[in-house]
């Protein structure tokens, strides 16, 4: 059972890493639209501004909670975060609030002690609850769309897999919140083995989304993103195969940070080539910040102490 003060700082970051993250997801998807769907792309645009708000709502409540700290907090924007959003607006018209990530930098750098709102702990409950029927409805979205572009009714300028990607990540978040409004514990021992099984699979498959949207003669690096995706795939089996021994795991966990931690590096360099256009590819750099913060959020997750 979760105290309060952990239901709301449990809260208040899981919500804030996760509502960029889908919001970003509907960024992509209008800009993966034809002409022809434009009331997807309306769609798209309503779910992208419904996420804005309900993030500016969690950093004005991250704001007035005291002791808030976000030791990692690369998770939830980056050093690129703002270029990134520059330049794809720049690039595909799709219009984006930067002033919410300059509230999250202001936030990352306050270091007053706040005082505690008095009604905090409702006023998480509540957004959470706001958070959790608008995800519901998006899984909806998101399912319907996997199943037209399979079916081939729907074409969209990017791959199934990516679509069946975000979903996925969609359903973590539904999950996870969930418990969260139930005061139920996420980060047990067994959670952080599900957990890492789920974010192996999630960073196999960004390697290979960033070597199938690089240009054909990006070969030295496309290699580099293949090696990733094998890794995290022996990792994946390998976290499987654990999954009811306790023995080997901090070594498995251990190799798994490591890697974690390269795909990070790596993924860092794509975004600033990509920003500084030295790389070419069909990647926004925006993605490529998005799947950035996705390894730093895993890597946060990973050095979490067992009882937190
Ligand atoms: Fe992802």
């Amino acid at each position: 059972m979760l105290t309060k003060q952990q239901f709301i700082h449990h809260s208040l970051h899981l919500n804030l890493f996760f509502l960029r993250i889908i919001k970003e997801h509907f960024i992509f998807l209008e800009a993966a639209l034809f002409m022809k769907n434009k009331k997807l792309m309306g769609e798209a645009e309503f779910f992208k501004n419904e996420f804005e708000r309900l993030l500016k709502h969690t950093i004005m409540l991250a704001e007035s909670a005291m002791d808030f700290k976000m030791p990692n907090a690369n998770e939830f924007v980056t050093k690129y975060t703002l270029d990134a959003e520059k330049i794809t607006q720049f690039a595909t018209g799709i219009p984006i609030d930067m002033s919410i990530t300059k509230m999250e930098i202001s936030l990352m750098s306050e270091k007053d002690s706040k005082h505690h709102h008095a009604l905090l702990e409702d006023h998480v409950y509540k957004l959470n609850d706001r958070i959790i029927k608008t995800v519901t409805a998006v899984i909806k979205v998101k399912s319907q769309l996997l199943e037209d572009v399979l079916s081939c009714k729907l074409f969209v300028n990017t791959y199934p897999s990516l679509l069946e990607h975000v979903l996925e990540e969609t359903k973590h978040y539904l999950d996870l919140l969930s418990k969260l409004q139930g005061r139920i514990e996420i980060h047990m021992k067994q959670d952080l083995m599900s957990e890492e099984n789920f974010w192996n699979h999630i960073m196999s498959e960004h390697s290979l989304f960033i070597r199938g949207l690089l240009d054909p003669s990006e070969k030295q690096l496309f290699d580099i993103a293949d090696e990733f995706a094998e890794e995290f795939e022996t990792l994946e089996k390998q976290t499987e195969d654990l999954n009811m021994l306790s023995s080997g795991l901090s070594a498995l966990t251990e190799r798994t940070i490591r890697s974690v931690t390269a795909l990070r590096d790596f993924k860092a360099q794509a975004t600033e080539g990509l920003l500084g256009c030295k790389i070419k590819a069909i990647i926004l750099p925006l993605l490529a910040d998005h799947v950035l913060r996705e390894a730093n959020h895993y890597l946060h997750l990973l050095n979490m102490p067992d009882d937190m």
